[in-house]
């Protein structure tokens, strides 16, 4: 499952303590999220875990030092360029002294110059023995960084090194990862919210072995709920057939085959959705009967009598409460204006319009051009980018309809 620490930048600072041995493991559990590792090492630390584990292992060299001892050149090693690579900034373990040189503003080795000029958010695991860890000044310095905006993990109860058994273990690596992971969610712009999504092509049944399709790859739809993920909503994915994948704990996929099929599962969820974007390349038409048996070739011509589908996105509009509703539309010619009808007559809070007479837009292309239209008819056109990209810029747009 995709973690959303995948392509984080995260720099772990080790302090002197023996809880330090837990950082290969916590390492290793960042870098198999996908996640990008750089370890600074308090001098004493290198006591406790040697570096060449940490440099192996985070696929980087560890900086213990303000100047690059491997290169005769004596290359400085930039703590401010460490600083603002970072996403985030984890100390663990992190020990009294070094928690108490963070409260008072003390810089005497490069993790501690890094943590003052580091722009991200800073986690930090505290380890000692029981009554280090209760001390008041200890508490203090906890209290004084909590002030700052770092973010504590607290330490656990449990048999510590000095045989004691009491408050002070540093987290597990385990729990320090899911703890960042939940902090993270908790923090992104479409947590808590649901979105429902529609992608996809259907398939209308002409017997049992027939049907009308067309060439939608479901790219677009899944883009937007990978993209819909990563700012944290819940999203349920309501599919045509598709080969397309999305691998995350926040997508649920619900497959379905035809427009009728489409129509009732989209139905059982938009009650309880805050936002709805209908991607899917629908059928307009299907045949009016399906036949039971496979059809006999005989004549030289043969005629299908079709029916409408229901429209799924006008149905929506129809009954839709708070939800902000945001559907497609594929144009050949006026485009804006036919876009602007549609957003009307299916009352739409936006509309993207893919315009077939643009190069690399539509159907079975891995990029696209849109342009988004918003109630009031404010439209912005978009370059030619990745489908990725698009369902980005469609996600900004619908965050800016939420704080509107
Ligand atoms: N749509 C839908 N259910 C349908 C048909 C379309 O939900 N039965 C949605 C699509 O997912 C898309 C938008 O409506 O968001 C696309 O509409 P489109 O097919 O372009 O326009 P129509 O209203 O069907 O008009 P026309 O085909 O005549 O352009």
């Amino acid at each position: 499952m995709m973690s959303i620490l995948r392509g984080k930048n995260i720099l772990l600072g080790i302090t002197a303590g023996i809880a330090a041995y837990k950082t290969a493991s916590l390492v290793r559990l960042f870098v198999k999220a996908g996640a990008n590792v750089k370890v600074i090492m308090t001098p004493a630390s290198k006591d406790f875990i040697t570096p060449l584990t940490l440099s192996t292992l985070s696929k980087n060299p560890v900086i213990s030092s303000f100047i690059n001892e491997d290169d005769e050149n004596a290359v400085w090693n930039n703590h401010v360029e460490l600083g603002l690579w970072a996403d985030l900034f984890l100390i663990a373990p992190a020990t009294a002294n070094t928690m108490s040189k963070m409260a008072t503003g003390t810089s005497d080795n490069m993790l501690l110059a890094t943590y003052l000029s580091a722009k991200c958010p800073v986690y930090f695991a505290p380890a000692m023995d029981l009554d280090m860890y209760k001390h008041k000044t200890t508490n203090n310095s906890i209290k004084k960084l909590e002030s700052f905006g770092n973010i504590l993990i607290p330490a656990t109860s449990g048999e510590l090194a000095s045989g004691l058994v009491g408050e002070g273990r540093m987290a597990e690596p385990e729990d320090i990862i899911s703890f960042i992971e939940n902090d993270i969610v908790k923090s992104l712009p479409l947590h808590g919210k649901s979105v429902l999504i529609t992608a996809g092509p259907t398939y209308e049944a002409i017997d049992p072995v027939r049907f009308i399709g067309n060439h939608s790859s479901g790219k677009m739809g899944f883009e937007l709920a990978k993209s819909a993920a990563s700012l944290g909503a819940k999203v349920t994915l309501v599919s045509g057939p598709t080969h397309q994948k999305a691998d995350s704990t926040l997508i649920t996929i619900i497959p379905v085959v035809s427009a009728g099929k489409m129509y009732d599962e989209v139905h059982k969820y938009f009650k309880n959705t805050d936002i709805a974007i209908l991607s899917a390349a629908v059928a307009d038409y299907k045949p009016k009967i399906t036949a039971t048996q496979k059809i006999k070739k005989k004549d030289s011509t043969l005629t299908l009598e079709l029916e409408k589908t229901k429209d799924i996105l006008a149905s929506l509009g129809q009954i839709k409460k708070n939800q902000i509703l945001v559907g497609f539309a594929l144009e050949t010619n006026n485009e804006l204006e036919n876009a602007i009808g549609k957003l009307k007559k299916k009352n739409l809070d936006l509309i993207v319009l893919n315009s077939l007479n643009d190069d690399g837009a539509g159907f079975g292309v891995a990029t696209n051009k849109v342009t988004i239209i918003d109630k009031n008819e404010n439209s912005i056109n978009y370059g030619l980018k990745s489908k990725a990209e698009v369902a980005q810029d469609i996600m900004q747009e619908i965050l800016k309809q939420l704080h509107a």
